[in-house]
C-alpha cells in the first residue's frame, strides 16, 4: 500500500488506533522522534501502553533547557524505561565550533542551518537508519510551514514512513489528555514556550501569538524550520 492509500485508509482512526496498526504492523521499525514537547509526552504515553518496549529516541543536541532533562527523567522514571538518546558527533560539534563559535546561529541562517545539521539533523538520520515508520509529534495548527501536512508521507531523504497522528489535534485536545492522564511535561509549557527547542533558539511567546513564533525569532517565518521536517 503507497502511503496516499495508507492515508484514506488511516484517516478515520484515532491517535491510538494508527500507533497501533504501525506497532503491531512493523513492531520494532516503528520508532517515536520525542523532543519531550508536549505533543510528544501523548505520543509516548500511547505508545507505551500499546507495547512497553515500543521505541522511543531523543536528540540530545547538547543545547537542551534544564527543565528538558528533568521532563526525560520524570519519563523514564513513570514509564520504567532509558528513552534512547543519539547525540551529535564530537568531531562535528567541535568542528561547528570553530568554524563559528558557540552562538554562531544568531549571526546568520546558514549558521543556524549549519549547527541544526550538527546537532539534530545528522543524529537524526542516523537514528533513522533502519526503521520503517518515524512517528512524530507535528500538528498542522502549530505553523504556516506545517499547514500542508498530511497525516501519512514518505520521507525521501530518510527512506522511512512518516506519521503524524496527532496532525488535526488542537493545542486543548493534547493539554485535556496530558491532564487527564497524569502525563509528566515539561514545566516551560507553564512559563510561556508552547514550543520548546534548543535553550538559546527559543523564548517565551506572549497569548495569541503563533506556538512557534518563539522559535528562532529572529527569523521570518518561512525559515523557521530546522531541516528535521523538510520533503
Ligand atoms: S522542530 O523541527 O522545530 O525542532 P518541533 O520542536 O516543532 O520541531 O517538534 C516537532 C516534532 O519533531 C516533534 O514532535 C518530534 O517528533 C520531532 N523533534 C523535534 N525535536 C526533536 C528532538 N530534539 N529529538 C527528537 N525529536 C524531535
Ligand atoms: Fe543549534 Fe539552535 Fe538548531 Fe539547536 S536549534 S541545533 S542550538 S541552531
Amino acid at each position: 500500500m503507497n502511503t496516499s492509500e495508507l492515508s484514506k485508509k488511516l484517516n478515520n482512526y484515532s491517535a491510538e488506533e494508527i500507533l497501533e496498526y504501525f506497532l503491531k504492523g512493523y513492531g520494532d521499525k516503528v520508532a517515536l522522534s520525542s523532543s519531550f514537547g508536549v505533543e510528544d509526552q501523548v505520543l509516548t504515553h500511547m505508545m507505551l501502553c500499546i507495547d512497553k518496549g515500543a521505541n522511543i529516541f531523543t536528540l540530545d543536541t547538547g543545547r537542551l533547557h534544564p527543565q528538558t532533562y528533568n521532563v526525560m527523567d520524570a519519563t523514564n522514571l513513570k514509564y520504567g524505561i532509558k528513552v534512547n538518546v543519539f547525540f551529535p558527533n564530537t568531531n562535528d560539534v567541535e568542528k561547528l565550533y570553530k568554524d563559528q563559535g558557540i552562538n554562531g546561529f544568531y549571526e546568520s541562517i546558514q549558521n543556524r542551518k549549519a549547527c541544526c545539521f550538527t546537532r539534530k539533523i545528522e543524529p537524526l538520520q542516523r537514528a533513522l537508519s533502519g526503521l520503517d515508520v518515524w512517528v512524530t509529534g507535528l500538528r498542522a495548527s502549530q505553523s504556516v510551514t506545517r499547514e500542508n501536512l498530511n497525516l501519512i508521507e514518505f520521507d525521501e531523504v530518510n527512506q522511512v514512513i512518516k506519521v503524524n497522528p496527532l496532525l488535526e489535534w488542537s493545542e486543548k485536545e493534547v493539554w485535556n489528555f496530558v491532564k487527564k492522564h497524569k502525563i509528566p511535561y515539561n514545566s516551560l509549557h507553564d512559563e510561556g514556550f508552547p514550543s520548546i527547542g534548543c535553550a538559546p533558539c527559543t523564548r517565551a511567546v506572549k497569548d495569541g501569538e503563533d506556538v512557534r513564533s518563539g522559535r528562532w525569532w529572529w527569523e521570518n517565518p518561512e525559515h523557521k524550520e530546522c531541516g528535521l521536517h523538510i520533503k
